[in-house]
C-alpha cells in the first residue's frame, strides 16, 4: 500500500474545476442536444432537472463522501467499506480502461479536424471525405497508413500530453492542465455560440430544440431518456469523482461542491444546445429543408453535419470550425484525462508504486492499446460496439451495484450522510437517502430492463 502521503488540491476551486473538466465533455456537446431534442425539446428540460437532482446530485455526493472519507481510489476505498467490495471497484477501474481506449481517439480526431477546418479539407463531401478517405486511408497495415494519413499522429500526441499531465500529479498536472482548460473553453465556446445565434436561421433552430411537447412527459422513455443524460453527462459510476475527492483535504464543502459541479456541468450543456440547434438551423436554411431533416448527433454531427455548416458559411468558416473543434479537444481532454487518472491512481494504491512509475506503466499500457486498435478501419467497428455497450449497460450497472451494494446490503448510508454532514453546507436529510435508496436503483434497473428489451426484440 502507498506509504508517501497522499497528494492534495491546492484548492477547492482547482478541485471543482477539474470535477467540471471531467464531467463537461463530448456528451455535452454532441449528446445533449440531439437527446433533448429527441424527448420532448422545451419539455425535456423538467425531467432532465429532476433527473438531476434526484439521482445526479445525491450520486455525485455519495461518490465525493466515499473518496474524501477513505482518502484512496475505488478499489482501496471499496475495501474499507467491506472488503469483497474491492471487486466492484476494479471493475470500474477496467471500464475507465476501455473508455479511455476509445475517448482518445475521438477527441485525436478533433486535433485533425481543428486543422483540416482551416482549409475546409474535407472538399465538398464531408460524409465521403470522413469516412472513406479519413478513417480508411489504404488499405495497408493500420498504424502503417495511420501515420502516413495523419490519423495517428494526433492519438499519439493526445496521449503523450494526457501522461505528461498526469505524470506531473494532482496539482502541478491535473489541476493546473483545468485551470487552463475549463476557462479557455468558456470563452471559446461562448463565441462559437454568439456566431452561431447570428447565422440565418438560428433560430429556426432554437425553437426545433426547445418548442415543448408537454406530452412527452407522459412517455416514460423520455424519462429513461434525461435519467440517462444525467447519468452519463455527470461520469457517474466510474469512479472518477471517488478518485478526485480523494485528494481534497480533510474540511471541505462536499454537497455544496456536487452542487456547484452538477450545475456547471448541465449549463454547460444548455448552452451547448443553443450553439448546436442555432447551426442545424442555419444548415437547414441553406439546404432549404426542416430542421428536422438535419438534426443529429454523435459522430454524424461532428464530423459530418459540423464540416458541411463550417463549408457553407458565407463569413468566417475557418474561424467556427477551429472553435468548435477546439472545444471538443479542451472538453474530451479534460475528461479524458480524469479517466485515466481512475486507472493510475488505483495501481498505485495497490502496488505503492510512485505516481510516475504508475503513470508510464499503466498509462503507457493504455495508451498503446488506443494507439494500436484504433488508427485502423476496423477502429470504427470497435468505438461503436465499445460506446454501444458502455453507454447501454456499463453506466446504469455500475451505479445500481453501487447503489444496492453500500446502501441496501452494507446499509452505509447513515455513515456518508453523517461523515457529508459534518463538513458541508447543504445538510443531508432523509431526501437524499430516498433519492439513492429509492428512485435511483429504481430508475437504473428500469434503464437497463430498457435497454435489454430493446437489445431482444
Ligand atoms: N461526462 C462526459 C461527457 O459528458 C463523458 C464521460 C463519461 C467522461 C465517462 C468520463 C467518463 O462527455
Ligand atoms: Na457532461
Amino acid at each position: 500500500m502507498g506509504q508517501q502521503p497522499r497528494e492534495q488540491w491546492g484548492t477547492r476551486a482547482g478541485f471543482l474545476l477539474a470535477a467540471i473538466g471531467s464531467a463537461v465533455g463530448l456528451g455535452n456537446i454532441w449528446r445533449f442536444p440531439y437527446i433533448a431534442y429527441d424527448n420532448g425539446g422545451g419539455a425535456f428540460l423538467l425531467p432532465y432537472l429532476i433527473a438531476l437532482l434526484t439521482a445526479g446530485i445525491p450520486l455525485l455526493i455519495l461518490e465525493y463522501s466515499i473518496g474524501h472519507r477513505y482518502r484512496s481510489s475505488a478499489p482501496l476505498a471499496y475495501r474499507r467499506i467491506s472488503r469483497p467490495a474491492e471487486a466492484i471497484g476494479w471493475w470500474q477501474v477496467a471500464i475507465c480502461f476501455v473508455i479511455a481506449i476509445y475517448y482518445a481517439v475521438i477527441v485525436a480526431w478533433a486535433v485533425r479536424y481543428t486543422w483540416f477546418a482551416v482549409g475546409q479539407q474535407w472538399g465538398d463531401d464531408p460524409d465521403g471525405f470522413f469516412f472513406n478517405d479519413f478513417l480508411q486511408v489504404s488499405d495497408g497495415p493500420g498504424m502503417v497508413s495511420g501515420f502516413v494519413s495523419g490519423v495517428a499522429w494526433p492519438l499519439v500526441a493526445v496521449w503523450a500530453l494526457v501522461l505528461t499531465v498526469l505524470a506531473l500529479g494532482v496539482r502541478k498536472g491535473i489541476e493546473k492542465a483545468n485551470k487552463i482548460f475549463i476557462p479557455l473553453l468558456v470563452v471559446l465556446f461562448v463565441l462559437l455560440v454568439i456566431q452561431a445565434l447570428t447565422l440565418d436561421g438560428a433560430t429556426a433552430g432554437l425553437n426545433a430544440l426547445f418548442t415543448p411537447d408537454w406530452g412527452a412527459m407522459l412517455d416514460g422513455g423520455v424519462w429513461i431518456a434525461a435519467y440517462g443524460q444525467i447519468f452519463f453527462s455527470l461520469s457517474i459510476g466510474f469512479a472518477i469523482m471517488v478518485t478526485y475527492a480523494s485528494y481534497l483535504r480533510r474540511k471541505v464543502n462536499l454537497t455544496g461542491s456536487a452542487m456547484v459541479a452538477g450545475f456547471a456541468n448541465s449549463s454547460f450543456e444548455l448552452l451547448a444546445g443553443i450553439g448546436v440547434f442555432a447551426a442545424l438551423g442555419f444548415m437547414a436554411a441553406t439546404a432549404g429543408t426542416a430542421v428536422d431533416e438535419v438534426a443529429t448527433a454523435g459522430i454524424g454531427l461532428a464530423f459530418v453535419a459540423f464540416p458541411q455548416i463550417i463549408s457553407t458559411l458565407p463569413l468566417g468558416g475557418a474561424l467556427f470550425g477551429v472553435l468548435f473543434f477546439g472545444c471538443l479537444v479542451i472538453a474530451g481532454l479534460s475528461s479524458l484525462i480524469s479517466i485515466v487518472q481512475v486507472i493510475v491512481s488505483a495501481v498505485q494504491d495497490r502496488t505503492g508504486l510512485g505516481r510516475v512509475q504508475t503513470v508510464l506503466l499503466v498509462g503507457g499500457a493504455t495508451a498503446l492499446a488506443s494507439v494500436l486498435l484504433f488508427p485502423t478501419p476496423q477502429g470504427l467497428y470497435f468505438l461503436d460496439t465499445f460506446d454501444h455497450f458502455i453507454n447501454q449497460y456499463g453506466i446504469a450497472l455500475a451505479g445500481l451495484v453501487m447503489v444496492l451494494v453500500f446502501g441496501w446490503l452494507l446499509r452505509r448510508l447513515p455513515l456518508f450522510e453523517k461523515h457529508a454532514n459534518a463538513i458541508s453546507s447543504i445538510r443531508l436529510d432523509w431526501w437524499w437517502k430516498i433519492a439513492l435508496g429509492g428512485i435511483t436503483p429504481v430508475l437504473l434497473g428500469f434503464m437497463m430492463w430498457d435497454s435489454l428489451r430493446a437489445e431482444l426484440t
